[in-house]
């Protein structure tokens, strides 16, 4: 379930009316469904059930304290790549001693808290971060589990941005490294090797690759057993599909398929860093219409959201389903094959580009896109937003940030306040 549907024409998330939700709470609105975000994680926990398996929600694609809490209490350990991130992990009441901690450029500071907080393994990225994380270590009489992040050279077929498994990306060892590094490891005092990670990219809209890059990493284990005989995981990291439009995504028992039986027959135990795949469709950004232009030629609806608040469709080119929160004309995706769009549904639709605020035009989120005809005041719902949404929103253009709400069942409860402009400034000086 993705915890959104159109009831009597208009939007709920689960029990709630989005639009009474907005009534109070103002847009532009992130709002989640925590029954689908729970509900993600246990499907995707089950289908991996065949082999032990750790599922560390990634909380780069969605960090907030509430979305953080309800996973964690579902069962969810944590995938992190910075010291805030872990922060958070703590402060939602997660526990570190299920965190693994990956990223190319991690500093003492960050190293030293992790450390401190007893994650279960941090993912080295190079020799040269092994010798750092050795050092404050030994300096802290502290022993650093670590996993060996690999570079298996295998192409997700994603967006240029987000492939991170080719030996050109800047992530991971490559395999004729990693076996220079794994004999060191094992003549370090203050360093216990107990995984092998390789995260691919984002999105893997196949499973193909992830075959290839077990291969590579179960390869790898047989070759280098000797010095790889306290490794305990295997982290395939995450990068499973999202349906954002009509594209085919492998099911959870698809990626498991070819994932878990090679685990297994390894011996280990599996580690997943999904983000995308469980808060993604979780979550939509709710804005409204200020106006309507035309020039002619083309229609423009200007919404009250910017690039600033979803910055996926303007950096990457990303499609987001974007539909009005009160309409009679439920979109083509939500509606089931017996009940598809009616004609006089579809004579009444418009095309328009969605555009924010911004003084860019780059601040586009969709171009010729089909629409039922909307007025200013009008409410849009910016489908699959959960996931790299508000994480990766900014304050620019001065705009505050955008507030979060977390749905649970016909309750609903502000996770974060929307940002004032003094928020705006009160960091800065004159
Ligand atoms: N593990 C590691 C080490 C990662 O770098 C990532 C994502 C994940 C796990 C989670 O991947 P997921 O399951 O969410 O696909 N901003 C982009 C996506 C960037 C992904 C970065 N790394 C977007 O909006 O599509």
């Amino acid at each position: 379930m993705d915890g959104f549907q159109y009831r009597d024409a208009q939007l709920f998330c689960e029990d709630c009316s989005v639009d009474r939700i907005a009534d109070e709470a103002g847009t532009p609105l992130y709002v989640y469904s925590k029954a689908a975000l729970c509900s993600r994680y246990r499907d995707l926990s089950t289908a991996f059930g065949d082999v032990p398996t750790t599922v560390c929600f990634s909380v780069k694609s969605c960090s907030s304290l509430g979305v953080l809490n309800a996973l964690g209490q579902a069962g969810s350990s944590f995938d992190v790549v910075s010291g805030g991130e872990l922060f958070r992990v703590v402060q939602a009441g997660g526990d570190p001693a299920r965190v693994v901690f990956a990223g190319v450029g991690k500093s003492e500071r960050e190293i030293r808290y992790a450390l401190e907080m007893g994650i279960l393994m941090f993912n080295v990225e190079s020799h040269a971060e092994l010798k750092n994380i050795a050092g404050i270590a030994q300096s802290m009489g502290k022993i650093a589990p670590v996993a060996l992040r690999l570079n298996p050279d295998v192409d997700p077929k994603t967006h240029r941005h987000t492939t991170t498994g080719k030996k050109e990306n800047k992530f991971g060892l490559d395999l004729g490294r990693a076996e220079r590094v794994v004999r060191e490891i094992s003549k370090m005092e203050s360093v216990a090797l107990l995984g092998l990670h390789a995260h691919i990219g984002s999105p893997v809209n196949s499973t193909s690759p992830y075959e290839q890059s077990l291969g590579r990493i179960t390869g790898f284990l047989a070759s280098n057993a000797e010095h790889c005989a306290s490794v305990e995981y295997i982290n395939v990291g995450g990068g499973f599909g999202l349906v954002y439009s009509e594209e085919s995504v492998p099911a959870f028992s698809d990626y498991a398929s070819v994932i878990v039986p090679q685990v297994k027959a390894a011996g280990k135990k599996l580690i997943i860093e999904p983000g995308r795949c469980i808060a993604g469709n979780a979550g939509i950004l709710l804005s409204t219409v200020e106006y309507v232009k035309s020039n002619g030629e083309k229609t423009f609806v200007i919404i009250d959201t910017g690039m600033n608040d979803l910055l996926r469709p303007a950096l990457y080119d990303a499609y987001h389903r974007i539909w009005p929160t009160h309409t009679d004309c439920p979109p083509p995706q939500m509606t089931s094959t017996a009940e598809t769009l009616s004609r006089s549904a579809t004579s009444v639709l418009m095309s328009a580009d969605i555009v924010g605020p911004i003084c860019e035009s780059g601040d586009t989120f969709a171009k010729d896109r089909p629409l039922p005809r909307v007025y200013r005041g009008d409410r849009l719902a910016i489908f699959s937003s959960g996931a790299y949404g508000y994480s990766m929103s900014s304050c620019y253009n001065s705009r505050p940030r955008a507030a979060e709400v977390l749905v649970d069942g016909d309750a609903w409860n502000i996770i974060r306040r929307r940002e004032t402009w003094e928020d705006l400034v009160a960091l800065e000086n004159t």
